[in-house]
C-alpha cells in the first residue's frame, strides 16, 4: 500500500478550541482520523503529523524526499513566510500538495502570499477538512499506475514524448455559494509531471 504524509504545521495541533469560527470545531486527532479513514478508501496509508517546529517540519520533508514519499501538507502560518521549508520541498521526489482549512486569500493580506505554492503540485483551500479528503483524492489519482505509464513495449514511446495523462492541472472546484469563503485549487505554475508519474524509460 502506497505510503502518504500528510504534515501539519503550527497550532493546527489546537484544532477544536482554536478560533472556531475560522477553522470549524473538529480538533485535529478528528482530522487525523479522518485522513486515515479516507486514505484507506483511497487503498493510501496515511501518516499524520502535527509540529509547532520548522526544523521538525523540514526534517520530516526531508524523509519524504528521501523515501519518495508523497506528501499533503498544510505549511500553517510557515506558508507564508519559512523560506527554509520552501527549499526542503523543492527537493521533494513525489507528488505534494498543499491545503488549508481555512482560505487564507479571503483573510488578512500577510495570508495571501504562499512561498511553498509554486513548488507544490497544487494548492487546495478553504474547505475546512474536505481540503485535506480532496488532497489525499488529487495525491490517488497523481500516484496511480496509468495506462500511459506502462505501454507496451513494441509501442512504446520515447519518454519525453508522452508526458502522463496526471501531468494536466487539476479542474477547478467551485466552493458552495454558502459554506466559508471562497476556496481556490490552484495549478502549479508550470503543471511539472511528478517525479512519481513518469512512465519508465522503454
Ligand atoms: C492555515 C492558514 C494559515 O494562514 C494559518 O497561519 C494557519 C492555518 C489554514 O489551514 O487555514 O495556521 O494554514
Amino acid at each position: 500500500m502506497r505510503q502518504v504524509l500528510v504534515l501539519n504545521g503550527p497550532n493546527l495541533g489546537r484544532l477544536g478550541s482554536r478560533e472556531p469560527e475560522v477553522y470549524g470545531s473538529a480538533s485535529f486527532a478528528d482530522l487525523a482520523a479522518e485522513c486515515r479513514s479516507v486514505g484507506e478508501k483511497l487503498g493510501l496509508r496515511v501518516e499524520v503529523r502535527q509540529t509547532d517546529d520548522e526544523s521538525e517540519l523540514v526534517g520530516w520533508v526531508h524523509e519524504a524526499a528521501d523515501g519518495r514519499i508523497p506528501v499533503v501538507l498544510n505549511p500553517a502560518a510557515f506558508t507564508h513566510y519559512s523560506y527554509a521549508l520552501r527549499d526542503a520541498l523543492a527537493m521533494r521526489t513525489a507528488p505534494l500538495i498543499e491545503v488549508h482549512i481555512s482560505n487564507p486569500a479571503a483573510r488578512e493580506s500577510f495570508r495571501h502570499t504562499s512561498v511553498v505554492a509554486a513548488v507544490a503540485d497544487g494548492t487546495i483551500a478553504g474547505f475546512g477538512l474536505l481540503s485535506y479528503r480532496l488532497a489525499l483524492e488529487a495525491i490517488a489519482e497523481l500516484t496511480a499506475p496509468t495506462a500511459s505509464a506502462a505501454p507496451p513495449a513494441s509501442a512504446a514511446p520515447p519518454a519525453s514524448a508522452a508526458p502522463p495523462a496526471s501531468a494536466a492541472p487539476p479542474a477547478s472546484i467551485a466552493p458552495p455559494a454558502s459554506a466559508a469563503p471562497p476556496a481556490s485549487i490552484a495549478p502549479p505554475a508550470s503543471a511539472a509531471p511528478p517525479v512519481s508519474a513518469a512512465p519508465p524509460s522503454p
